[in-house]
């Protein structure tokens, strides 16, 4: 097995029921934070940590996120003949020559286990990571994706990205548990997807960034039906870590849960704030709200 993290797969087909109605006809995952869709932010990532094949699990209403990451010739044409270079190095930087994207369609909402089989013949026979884009996260840096491949070079296991989160919120996450440890990366004992609070045996909530060995293929195949009525990819997980060493890594950074309001608002100020063209603006703009 190769020991170079080199393919992402997005899970893209989720409806997006929290959103509507700005998800009836258009991906959630095109919904802008500040300037740029929330897929973006996890596609960047991945490039920044040395992604080379993008592979999208899309769905029905989803060609738009398509539509954004291949060229749009005309526009193109139109921005440079009106002298707009800035907008078309912008444009172009999107997904660079030497980046492919792959889309494969989930033709049943089956869940995300189910989403990530759907990769398995685009991935092979070699370590890949998952980004869920309602993760947004920032840690001023390359990003969290980065911080977990050098760690996977470092010691090739797979790795599951963890926070802790409060006890009321335990069935919101799958949540694991560890043995001993203080660093970065920990063994990882066991996991549960979405355990009441009286259920979880920690506070240690899996957030959106996997990096796994292809043997989770054969623990998709095998997992049944889990919390939902869905085939969950921490059930799999569960397997895997029977038969290899997978670590749960406290990454560096914040997380903004944009698949929900409050999540998708927070990400917006955060992000607003810090923007280099109107970050000074929003800030004095929001003192005007306070009561
Ligand atoms: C998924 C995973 C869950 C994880 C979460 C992180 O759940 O199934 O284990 O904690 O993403 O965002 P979802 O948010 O899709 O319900």
């Amino acid at each position: 097995m190769s020991q170079r993290v080199r393919k992402a797969v997005f899970p893209v087909a989720g409806l997006g029921t929290r959103f509507l109605p700005a998800t009836k006809a258009s991906p959630k995952e095109m919904l802008p934070v500040v300037d740029k869709p929330i897929i973006q932010y996890a596609v960047e990532e991945a490039m920044a940590a040395g992604m080379t094949e993008l592979i999208f699990i899309t769905g029905r209403t989803k060609r738009a996120i398509e539509d954004h990451f291949d060229r749009a010739v005309e526009l193109e044409t139109t921005l440079e003949a009106r002298g707009k270079n800035e907008e078309l190095e912008e444009l172009k930087a999107l997904i660079p020559d030497e980046v492919s994207c792959v889309y494969i369609r989930q033709a049943e909402p089956r869940g995300l286990g189910h989403a990530v089989l759907c990769a398995k013949a685009a991935v092979g026979d070699e370590p890949f990571a998952v980004l869920l884009p309602d993760d947004l996260i920032d840690d001023g840096n390359r990003g969290c994706l980065a911080q977990m491949t050098a760690t996977f070079e470092a010691d090739p296991a797979s790795l599951v990205a963890v926070e802790t989160v409060p006890k009321e919120d335990t069935d919101k996450y799958g949540i694991v548990s560890t043995r001993n440890g203080d660093g970065r990366a920990v063994a990882m004992t066991g996991i549960l997807e979405k355990p009441a609070p009286a259920k979880a045996p920690s506070t240690l909530a899996v957030v959106g960034r996997y990096i796994l060995t292809p043997g989770i293929f054969a623990e998709l195949e095998a997992t049944g039906l889990g919390a939902g009525g869905e085939i969950q990819l921490t059930d799999a997980i569960a397997r895997l870590l029977e038969k290899e060493t997978v670590k749960a890594f406290r990454f560096e950074g914040r997380r903004y849960d944009c698949g929900n309001k409050l999540g998708f608002l927070e990400a917006t100020v955060a992000l607003g704030l810090k923007h280099p063209e109107i970050g000074d603006e929003f800030r004095a703009l929001l003192a005007t709200f306070r009561d």
